[in-house]
């Protein structure tokens, strides 16, 4: 969607002070554009929504990486919520105090977790049983003690996507109640490990407050049985309008959730999306338009290994020419040259004529984007341009790759 830092002056589309296509003729495409201003502008409203909870703020870093936008945000005061190692080092590289480092995760592996350990990350998101035996072994090893909270699936179905519903009975994300409860009860058989905490994140893009107000309660409940627990992180999951007729629930209607349900807990929240997600555009060209089916098929450079979500989720992305034009609009299948039916970026999107050489704009593309770039078709991965908070500064903060790259990590 637009927005205060994407817009549209005089027909043409910017990023703060910054006309987007001129970003698209200096370092060509397919491109992603960040407005760093955005950005902070987007934590400060949700650090502002939850100060009446004293809530931290720790972004997730799966939902964009790029180091300028992790700097950014530590700037602003955020700590990060980090899913492998990898995330956590990015976050380190990006000045992130390591106390304000959540480390969650499925599957960390005991490698990731000693170098976390070393690292003295702030606290640790446990999914498994194991996982914590492996920390009290690390714990004792190295004289340090550990902060973990319980990761509990506490069986709600989210309204979202399937994909990116976590909080599920069959999801493999998180611990059962019972399961939690009991590891709560035998607590003193991790000595070196201080589980004063308990973790949700039911899903991503929830589009009500139902499920969270439910996932909550539960979390409440079994807090309330045992002794010290005195911190309920409550994940991310804060939605984005994609779609500008969408009704989504704000900010200060999750906050109104958790002031009823979790008074007197510390509070923390791992938003993504809502940070990211309406600061960044991937640019793109027209290569070739062709008439067949009945469809206006627009062959763009842009695909499924810059932009998955469209291919991955279904996600529908507003796509617009960075120059407006008056003409008449009829839809158009804005498809990639990847050698996949699946690589569409956009299905009957609303466009006026196009011509090779045009240049389109990919909204809401800051989340879940870059992150998920590929090289699949030897494809090499884009370049990402921020937009200083100044509003006006352009800065290549990742260069494009090159064949060579391609090549790098074969022995
Ligand atoms: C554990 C955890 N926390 C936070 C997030 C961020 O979610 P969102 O980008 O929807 O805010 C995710 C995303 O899936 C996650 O898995």
């Amino acid at each position: 969607m637009l927005n205060e830092s994407i817009r549209f002056l005089d027909d043409r589309l910017y990023v703060d002070n910054v006309e987007l296509g001129a970003l698209g003729d200096q370092f060509g495409t397919p491109l992603y554009v960040y407005s760093l201003r955005r950005i902070a502008a987007n934590y400060r409203a949700i650090a502002a929504a939850f100060a009446p909870l004293g809530a931290e703020i720790h972004f997730s870093a799966k939902s964009n990486g790029n180091l300028a936008v992790l700097e950014t945000l530590v700037k602003e005061g955020a700590g990060i919520d980090a899913v492998s190692a990898g995330e956590a080092y990015r976050a380190l590289r990006a000045g992130c105090a390591p106390a304000k480092i959540v480390f969650a995760g499925v599957g960390k592996t005991f490698a990731e977790l000693q170098w976390a350990v070393e690292h003295g990350l702030g606290w640790f998101n446990v999914e498994n049983e194991l996982e914590l035996e492996y920390l009290n072994r690390i714990a004792s090893q190295t004289g340090t003690r550990i902060r973990a909270a319980l990761r509990l699936n506490p069986d709600v179905t989210a309204n979202t996507h399937p994909y990116i519903a976590t909080g599920h009975g069959a999801a493999k994300f998180g611990l059962t109640a019972d399961v939690v409860d009991a590891v709560l009860a035998r607590r003193s058989s991790y000595p070196h490990v201080d589980i004063t905490g308990l973790h949700l994140h039911i899903g991503s893009q929830l589009g009500d407050t139902q499920a969270t107000g439910k996932a909550v309660d539960t979390a409440v409940a079994i807090a309330k049985q045992h002794d010290g627990i005195t911190t309920l992180n409550v994940g991310g999951g804060l939605p984005l309008a994609y779609d500008p007729h969408s009704q989504l629930p704000s900010p200060h209607e999750f906050m109104d959730v958790l002031a009823q349900r979790a008074a007197g807990f510390q509070l923390l929240l791992e938003p993504g999306r809502s940070i990211s997600g309406d600061a960044g555009v991937l640019l793109t060209t027209v290569l070739y338009v062709k008439h067949q089916g009945g469809q206006r098929i627009v062959i763009a450079d842009g695909s499924m290994t810059e932009l998955l979500r469209p291919a991955l989720y279904g996600a529908k992305h507003a796509i617009v020419p960075v120059a407006a034009r008056g003409e008449s609009i009829s839809p158009a299948q804005i498809v990639g040259p990847v050698c996949e039916s699946s690589d569409v970026l956009g299905r009957d999107v609303p466009l006026p004529a196009l011509a090779p050489g045009d240049l389109l704009a990919v909204l809401d593309a800051g989340a879940y984007g870059m992150v998920m770039a590929s090289n699949y078709n030897a494809r090499v991965r884009p370049a990402e341009i921020v937009i200083e908070t100044d509003g006006s500064t352009v800065r290549v903060a990742r260069r494009r790759e090159t064949w060579d790259d391609l090549l790098l990590c074969e022995v």
